[in-house]
């Protein structure tokens, strides 16, 4: 059979290369792809992205089904566009997307079902924004309520900046639209995690957990990114805190959803905190994998995945279980000179080492030029390897990344860090 995956990020080489590894797969399309999954056996790139083109494709070439990576097609409706050309496709439609494409949305959304999340108010309007900001003398984070790529967060240390936050957004309009309106909440204490599940619109499956690094520098010092490393499994969730997940976030997302006549089916990703009583609260929902954590997920899966995303598609995942090798997964995100902000392109990467069992190089922003690979975007790769713990994980990730130099490469050194700390006595 053949499958179409739509992206081209390390989330979406990563999800491709394990589709790929199915016995009953004979060809992965990836569209529009990057230069690692050009060059990863049973995987082609395709270069289309317009999403109407993309499901006549898909029809043409009688792929089996379609699975999306990024939110943005997601939030524009491709899921909506394939069912109406008669096309197979996992992932929820515009109308549920919304989970992740309006802050505003997903926190009422929790409000009305009960779902544990921050103390909240959105706002239009500056002034009554700044307002909220002076009454509420407490640490703060203030978001802007579009997608703003894993951007659109303050996480302010003091009014000072929370004030500033509100200024960038709604006033400066710096995320552009993704700003007019804000959503700004109090400020919680614990350990984040990233909590994963397959949904076929009445059950979940979960995936292995994971932890995120979403700070750019050492120490979670930083600006925010869309993400610089990430572990599998997460120490913090424990199988009582992953029972508590499934029972007070996943279940109500899903029976709500259902109930307010939008229901989800596709992958669905709850960002958590989890305080140091084992109470976990949802920072925010995604409508998708997260990127980086799929490729740590994806190096531990052990199920075919076209298994289990047909089951999703059919509504059957109460029948299945996944798998998971029992090693650690850790990736290191190699970015660009300049990211966040202003990432450089057209750098040319070196060092790049063949595949082994235990470490895999997923691509994101490169491409080939003239027989090389150059950078051509924010977060370049991400050198994800396997180990029997954390240490012996990341010894052999920063192994690899040793040898891989390109200008102005920006990494962290300490991924899987909090991971180490969590599990000291
Ligand atoms: P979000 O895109 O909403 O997940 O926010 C990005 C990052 O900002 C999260 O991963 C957290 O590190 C941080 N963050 C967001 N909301 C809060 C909150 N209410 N309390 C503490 N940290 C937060
Ligand atoms: N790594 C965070 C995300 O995918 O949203």
């Amino acid at each position: 059979m053949k499958l179409l995956v739509i992206g081209g990020g390390g989330r979406e080489h990563a999800l491709a290369w394990r589709l790929a590894a199915s016995p009953r797969v004979q060809k992965v399309f990836v569209a529009p792809g990057n230069a690692g999954t050009a060059c990863e056996p049973g995987l082609s790139n395709v270069p289309l992205t317009d999403i109407d083109t993309l499901a006549a494709f898909a029809a043409r070439e009688r792929v089996h089904f379609t699975v999306v990576g990024p939110e943005a097609p997601l939030a524009a409706g491709i899921v909506d566009a394939f069912r109406a050309a008669g096309v197979r496709i996992f992932g929820p439609t515009r109308a549920a997307a919304r989970l992740e494409s309006s802050k505003e949305f997903a926190k009422r959304f929790m409000q009305r079902h009960g779902i544990p999340t921050a103390g909240f108010e959105t706002f239009a309007d500056a002034a009554a924004a700044h307002a909220w900001v002076d009454a509420h003398p407490g640490p703060l984070v203030v978001k802007a309520d579009g997608l703003a790529a894993g951007k659109g967060v303050v996480v302010a240390a003091g009014s000072e900046e929370a004030h500033a936050a509100v200024d960038a957004m709604m006033v400066e309009a710096r995320m552009g639209e993704a700003g007019g309106r804000v959503v700004i909440e109090e400020r919680l204490e614990g350990e984040e995690a990233s909590f994963i599940v397959a949904a076929d619109t009445r059950n979940a499956l979960a995936l292995a957990t994971s932890q995120d690094h979403k700070r750019l520098r050492d120490g979670d010092l930083g600006p925010n990114t869309g993400g610089m490393g990430a572990v599998s499994p997460a120490a913090v969730v424990t199988p009582e805190v992953h029972a508590r997940v499934m029972r007070e976030v996943i279940a109500p997302a899903l029976a709500g959803m259902a109930e307010e006549g939008t229901p989800y089916q596709g992958f669905l990703y709850a960002g958590l905190m989890i305080d140091p009583a084992g109470s976990p609260k949802v920072l925010e929902f995604n409508c998708r994998l997260g990127d980086p954590e799929t490729q740590p997920i994806m190096m531990r899966l052990k199920s075919d995945l076209v298994e289990l995303i047909e089951a999703a598609i059919e509504g059957r995942l109460d029948t299945c279980e996944a798998a998971w090798d029992r090693r650690v997964a850790l990736g290191v995100v190699l970015a660009a000179a300049g990211y966040p902000d202003a990432p450089r392109k057209g750098d040319a990467i070196e060092g790049l080492p063949a595949a082994s069992d235990d470490c895999h190089v997923f691509h994101a922003g490169t491409r080939e030029d003239e027989g090389r690979i150059v950078t051509s975007g924010g977060r370049v790769l991400c050198v994800t390897a396997l180990g029997d713990n954390v240490r012996i994980a990341r010894a052999r990730a920063y192994e690899v990344v040793e040898r891989i130099r390109f200008e102005g490469m920006q990494l962290r050194s300490d991924i899987g860090q909090r991971a180490l700390n969590a599990r000291k006595p």
